[in-house]
């Protein structure tokens, strides 16, 4: 299959109102596309990303009031989660209503919703006639794309289409929360952290604090993610490294490294600027070869939280 690129929102849209699949800008990472109205679309997007049937998509609205084309029941905690961050880098988890196939949501009675502010994927999903139901545009377990060029590199021939924007944002995949039970969920950190999400709601549980009886409440999870080729060592500011000789090492951080004889090293001038390099970074590492990326661990507050986050799968391999 011959994958178009356009730059023209109404193109792209077209290819996915006719039954296509689409990747596409966000401000944190690019989606891959398919209109909740086509599920033989969206059974496709599972197969060009090599992504376990189990694992639901998040779907994604033009405005923030769509939210009711796909939600059954919107709790007040979700309504003002959606007053105050909806457009932007939120998803809300939902009761979904029977607009959304058992293909998005992996047989769950819920529905993860997000309305992105970045205005290519405002412009695109304007002209989407449903709402599209879409995952990170990445192959499954690699580092999520960031710019178009990533989309390629991962899903080219796989995918109908290819709307080239800017590079995102933000770089980090949204912030999920849990709003179907009685408490709201932290179930992913993103750009929007814990202590913005307290100011509006009050009251949110951390995976860490439910039972370890619970089911897990997010499915994509207990998968492996984020995961560069290369073996990732988490460090403190200013620590000391040691690269092994015959070993290709890199780093990425906040601080200046002490370290000889690294092949690659981006030091980053504010923590939002490493969480919007750090995909990018591991996907270099990946085609220059790099054995081990030396990565800093940056300060645990605001979009700290969810590099923190990043990191610690990326070098766990989940
Ligand atoms: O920023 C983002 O969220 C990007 C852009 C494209 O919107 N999307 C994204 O999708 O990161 P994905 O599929 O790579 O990650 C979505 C996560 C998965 O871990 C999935 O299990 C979880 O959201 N999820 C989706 N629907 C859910 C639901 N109903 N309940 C619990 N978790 C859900
Ligand atoms: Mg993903």
């Amino acid at each position: 299959m011959q994958t178009i690129v356009t730059d023209s929102p109404l193109e792209a849209a077209e290819y996915l109102n006719a039954g296509g699949i689409v990747a596409f800008p966000t401000e944190t990472v690019y989606g891959l596309g398919a209109g909740i109205c086509h599920p033989e679309a969206v059974e496709r997007i599972f197969l060009a990303k090599g992504r376990p049937q189990d694992n639901p998509l998040i779907v994604h609205i033009a405005r923030p009031e769509d939210i009711v084309r796909v939600a059954g029941q919107i709790s007040s905690d979700a309504e003002k989660l959606a007053r105050r961050f909806f457009p932007g880098p939120l998803t809300i988890v939902l009761k979904k209503n029977s607009a959304v196939p058992d293909s998005v949501t992996a047989g769950l009675d819920t529905v993860g919703v997000r309305c992105p502010s970045n205005p290519d994927a405002q412009a695109f999903l304007q002209h989407c006639r449903c709402p599209v139901a879409a995952p990170s545009a990445n192959l499954s377990g690699k580092p999520s794309s960031t710019s178009w060029k990533a989309v390629l590199q991962d899903l080219d021939g796989k995918i109908d289409c290819l709307f080239r924007g800017e590079p995102s944002t933000i770089g980090l995949e949204s912030t999920i929360v849990d709003c179907s039970g009685a408490t709201p969920v932290l179930l992913r950190s993103g750009a929007v952290s814990m202590e913005e999400l307290r100011s509006v709601v009050g009251a949110i549980e951390t995976r860490d604090s439910l039972q370890a009886d619970e089911t897990p409440r997010s499915p994509g999870l207990k998968y492996p993610h984020y995961a560069p080729e290369a073996r990732i060592v988490l460090c403190r500011p200013h620590e000391p490294i040691t690269t092994a000789t015959g070993e290709r090492s890199a780093y990425i951080g906040l601080s200046t490294p002490s370290a000889r004889g690294l092949s690659l090293s981006r030091v980053c001038r504010t923590p939002d600027e490493y969480g919007r390099m750090l995909f990018d970074f591991f996907r270099l590492c990946d085609s220059s070869d790099i054995d081990v990326i030396y990565c800093e661990l940056p300060p645990e507050k605001g979009i700290g939280q969810a590099i923190r986050d990043r990191l610690g799968r990326a070098a766990s391999g989940h």
